[in-house]
C-alpha cells in the first residue's frame, strides 16, 4: 500500500457552495496562501473548468493534471487525462517519482465527487457565509474521518469572510 496520501482541498460556504460563474465565489487572500502553501511543489488534479479558470495556467511550481472528456483538449504544461482513474494513478505516480507525501485534487464538483471515496485527508476551508453558487462541494461521510487540526482566521480588508481551515484525516 502506498504512504502518498491523495488529499482534497477546497473551500466551502454553508451551504457547500465552491464557485459562481466559473469563478471563487469571495475574495479570501490568507485561503489563496493556505492553498499555495499545502499544495507547493504536489500534483494537483482539476477539471476542465477549474483549469479554465486560473488565472495562471498553469500552477506554477507543481505538476498539472487536467481532466476532460475530450482527449484532443489542449492544456498546455499540464497532462490531460479522460478518466479520474486514470488522472489519480498518474498523480500518484509523479507524488512518488519527486519524493512528495501528499497529491491534491483541487476541484470541482465532479472531480471532488469521484475521488472522494479515495482521499485519505481533506483540507477544509470552513467559510463563515451562505452564498449562491453553481459549484458545490459533494456530501460525505463525516464519521469516517478526523480532524486532526484547525485553525480560524477573522474576515478583514484581505478577507471578505472568516473562515477555519480543517484538517480531516480518514479513520484507519
Ligand atoms: N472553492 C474551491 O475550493 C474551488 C475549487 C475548485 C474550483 N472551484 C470553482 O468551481 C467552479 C468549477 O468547478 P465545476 O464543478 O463547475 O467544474 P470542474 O469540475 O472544474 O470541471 C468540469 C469538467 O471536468 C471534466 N470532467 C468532469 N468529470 C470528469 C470525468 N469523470 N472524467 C473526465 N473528465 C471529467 C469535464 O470536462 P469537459 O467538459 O472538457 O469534458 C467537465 O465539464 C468554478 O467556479 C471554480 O472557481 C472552487
Amino acid at each position: 500500500m502506498s504512504s502518498i496520501k491523495l488529499c482534497l482541498i477546497v473551500a466551502r460556504a454553508r451551504n457547500g457552495a465552491i464557485g459562481k460563474d466559473g469563478d471563487l465565489p469571495w475574495r479570501l487572500s490568507d485561503d489563496l496562501i493556505h492553498f499555495k502553501q499545502t499544495t507547493r511543489g504536489c500534483p494537483v488534479i482539476m477539471g476542465r473548468k477549474t483549469w479554465e479558470s486560473l488565472p495562471v495556467q498553469p500552477l506554477p511550481g507543481r505538476d498539472n493534471i487536467v481532466l476532460s472528456r475530450d482527449g484532443q483538449y489542449a492544456a498546455p504544461q499540464a497532462r490531460v487525462y479522460t478518466s479520474s482513474p486514470a488522472a489519480i494513478a498518474a498523480g500518484r505516480a509523479l507524488a512518488a517519482a519527486a519524493s512528495k507525501p501528499e497529491f491534491f485534487v483541487v476541484g470541482g464538483e465532479a472531480i471532488y465527487a469521484a475521488a472522494l471515496p479515495f482521499a485519505d485527508r481533506l483540507y477544509v476551508t470552513e467559510v463563515d457565509t451562505e452564498i449562491e453558487g453553481d459549484a458545490f462541494f459533494p456530501d460525505f461521510d463525516t464519521a469516517a474521518f478526523a480532524e486532526t487540526d484547525s485553525r480560524h482566521v477573522e474576515a478583514n480588508e484581505k478577507n471578505q469572510f472568516s473562515f477555519t481551515i480543517r484538517t480531516l484525516d480518514r479513520l484507519a
